[in-house]
């Protein structure tokens, strides 16, 4: 266990520990047991928290804002067009401010190519925490959510669980790679094979991809990608099923657009779920467009896990919120 990550950035998992990350998930089950018994836990008394997003939001702004309140201490909204961002003031002189009036800072901003430089530029400046609420490259909150979740269901040690993360067919916008890319690097560090599948245009950044590789050598478990949805959910124990942007093979959205039309049969539905091991789970960060790239069947059925993982949400941010405010 770490217990020195009071003021750490967190803008990718892959940037801390394995024992960091056990850490915070140790701490995320401790808070989540306290919070069920009833047991107040107000670590964060008289802290400020500030949520600054670039995009819409439901459980990752409600899990910071909740999460704060429940530590005892306070979050604050922001917009570029609540704030002088909006006016083009910088990054630096944002965070200069914020650094002298509160105790640490969370960013959304998921345009391609800008958001991650955006939050560096922020934290090269910061002396409060910075976390990664999404940007284009990593969601890691999410993640944490999530291997919070296959935890759950499958018990602390995941080794040989077989982990498997789609790309869907959701024609209505083009969603960033953060999702897949924060997965397939995080899985294999905890010893889980990663498949991930996607049509050919719908490939990851490959720098992303060869980190992902490399993980899961050094973890001795396998990492494949496939261009077959059936073929992916096969012995899949976890089956991650969710849509993204051809954002590494285009620029134009309106090429996007009718790239993703062209692969509509990527679904998840009850026959692929079969396809599964037979305690398989389906998992998916939300917002899904129901009924389009899942089925309602699959969304609202028994191995469905979509609800407890977007409740850890709430544990797993408070525990980064504890940890590196405190
Ligand atoms: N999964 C997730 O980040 O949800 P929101 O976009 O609602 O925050």
């Amino acid at each position: 266990m770490k217990t020195d990550l009071r003021g750490k950035h967190l803008i990718t998992l892959q940037e801390w520990t394995k024992e960091e990350i056990d850490t915070l998930l140790d701490i995320a089950f401790d808070l989540k047991r306290r919070k069920a018994l009833g047991e107040k836990h107000r670590l964060l008394e008289d802290k400020t928290f500030y949520m600054l997003f670039f995009e819409n939001s439901t459980r990752t702004r409600n899990a910071f804002e909740t999460g704060m309140t429940q530590l005892g201490g306070h979050a604050i909204f922001l917009t570029p067009s609540a704030t002088q961002i909006g006016h083009g003031e910088t990054a630096k002189d944002t965070v200069e401010v914020l650094s002298r009036f509160g105790d640490g800072i969370g960013i959304r901003y998921c345009t391609y190519k800008k958001g991650n430089a955006y939050m560096r530029e922020l934290a090269k400046y910061s002396r409060i925490p910075v976390i990664n609420m999404q940007c284009d490259l990593y969601h890691p909150t999410q993640a944490l959510a999530d291997i919070m979740t296959i935890q759950e269901k499958f018990g602390k040690n995941t080794r040989g669980l077989n982990f498997t993360i789609s790309w869907t067919y959701a024609p209505n916008y083009i969603r960033p790679l953060s999702m897949p890319q924060s997965l397939i690097l995080l899985m294999s560090r905890f010893g889980m094979n990663v498949t991930l599948a996607h049509p050919p245009e719908f490939h990851l950044l490959p720098d992303i991809v060869e980190q992902a590789r490399k993980n899961a050598e050094e973890n001795g478990v396998k990492f494949n990608i496939v261009h077959d949805m059936d073929e992916a959910c096969k012995d899949a124990h976890i089956i991650y099923a969710k849509s993204w942007g051809p954002i590494a093979y285009t620029g134009s959205r309106e090429e996007g657009l009718d790239l993703i039309e062209k692969y509509n049969t990527w679904v998840m539905d009850g026959r692929r779920m079969k396809l599964g091991q037979k305690d398989a789970i389906y998992m998916h960060c939300m917002p899904a467009d129901r009924g389009v790239e899942v089925t309602e069947e699959v969304m609202d059925g028994p191995q469905s896990v979509i609800y407890d993982e977007a409740e850890n949400r709430l544990h797993t941010i408070k525990a980064i919120l504890a940890a590196t405010m405190r």
